[in-house]
């Protein structure tokens, strides 16, 4: 199998590939200087409060980010923890449940109302179920928030000119995907978004089907803003195992033994965050679109994200569901 193909089809091969990536880091010319700052540009980062997110907004604080917290929960004491650890006070929080569109579309008007421009967008939040789960609006629930979400948030930011193509520095698309998004799985455009059953062994398969979706979504985002003009820079990572809440939903038995594994083998969020930053602050990555990075590693995505019928497809498939959903792009 081509490596770029290489698949996490399980709980235990993903955990064991990503112990593995951080007990041998590999070399890395990615490298920020002190003096790579954004001062003054708006940053929004989604699931900031806590986990990778966190680390994300309060180093971009530090760098001089006026940072938008949009997250569901720490309102206000996370934000007011990354004043204090960045020393900045540009960072405020904005409410968002993203297994919603109603919540996605009220906070994308409040920015609009604002007058808000965002000149780095970090898709950050995700999350992995216990087994198969259906949200609110009958979606699959994995499917609502890794993937739709950012589909739909990306778009009206766009049509509201809340993130401007045109302007410079030119902005910055950052989407925290996983390696996991290396599976091998057929994109059903019948079932595109159904809750389907699956068991908690299966868990790990669509996480990743749905990280696929979100890389094959950057690299058409990329086709459509990047190739006329070069107006918007799209990055897509995977931030390597990070030590987060991320198995919240795992079942009990397994919770105290996950827990174990990754205080002991995973990085730590604040070193996890470094590809999101370089993206973010890299005078390097100023021009550059469809760029991926694992860990700190520059590196083709899946086949399958490449392949321009997928991107169209997925696009449409992704339209088409808004539409039926009541919240038409
Ligand atoms: N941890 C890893 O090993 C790993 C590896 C590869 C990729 N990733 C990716 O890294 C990103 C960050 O995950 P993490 O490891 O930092 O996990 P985490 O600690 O569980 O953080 C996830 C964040 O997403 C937010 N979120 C989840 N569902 C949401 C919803 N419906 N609406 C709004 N916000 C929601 C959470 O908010 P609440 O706290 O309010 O729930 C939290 O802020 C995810 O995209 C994940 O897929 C993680």
């Amino acid at each position: 199998m081509c490596p770029n193909n290489k698949q996490f089809d399980s709980t235990f091969k993903a955990t064991l590939a990503g112990v593995k990536d951080v007990l041998f880091p590999k070399k890395t010319d990615k490298i920020l200087q002190d003096t790579d700052r954004i001062d003054g540009q708006t940053v929004l980062v989604t699931g900031s409060n806590t986990g990778l997110g966190f680390a994300i907004a309060t180093k971009l604080a530090k760098r001089g980010g006026n940072i938008i917290m949009a997250v569901r929960s720490g309102i206000p004491e996370k934000g007011q923890e990354i004043q204090q650890l960045s020393g900045n006070k540009n960072v405020r929080m904005e409410f968002v449940e993203l297994a919603k569109l109603q919540s996605i579309q009220d906070l994308v008007l409040r920015l609009k109302a604002q007058n808000v421009t965002i000149d780095i967008l970090v898709c950050n939040a995700g999350m992995v179920s216990a087994g198969s789960k259906v949200a609110d609006n009958g979606l699959d629930l994995m499917f609502a928030v890794n993937y739709l979400s950012t589909f739909y948030f990306v778009n009206l930011l766009l049509q509201h000119q809340i993130i401007k193509p045109k302007n410079r520095p030119r902005p910055r698309l950052i989407f925290v995907a996983s390696e996991s998004h290396r599976v091998n799985f057929p994109i059903d455009y019948t079932t595109f978004g159904q809750p389907v059953p699956y068991s908690a062994a299966k868990v790990v398969k669509f996480y990743g089907y749905y990280k696929l979706l979100l890389t094959i979504f950057g690299v058409e985002l990329h086709r459509r803003y990047a190739n006329e003009g070069n107006d918007l820079s799209i990055f897509t990572l995977c931030p390597g195992a990070v030590h987060s809440d991320i198995s919240r939903n795992s079942p009990s038995v397994l919770k105290p033994i996950l827990w174990l594994v990754f205080k002991a083998f995973f990085q730590t969020p604040t070193k996890a965050s470094r590809p999101a930053v370089y993206f973010a602050c890299s005078p390097k990555m100023e021009g550059q679109s469809n760029v991926y990075l694992h860990i700190m590693q520059e590196k083709l995505m899946a086949d399958a994200a490449y392949v321009e019928e997928n991107g169209k497809k997925v696009w449409a498939a992704s339209e088409q569901l808004l539409k039926e959903l009541g919240s038409p792009l």
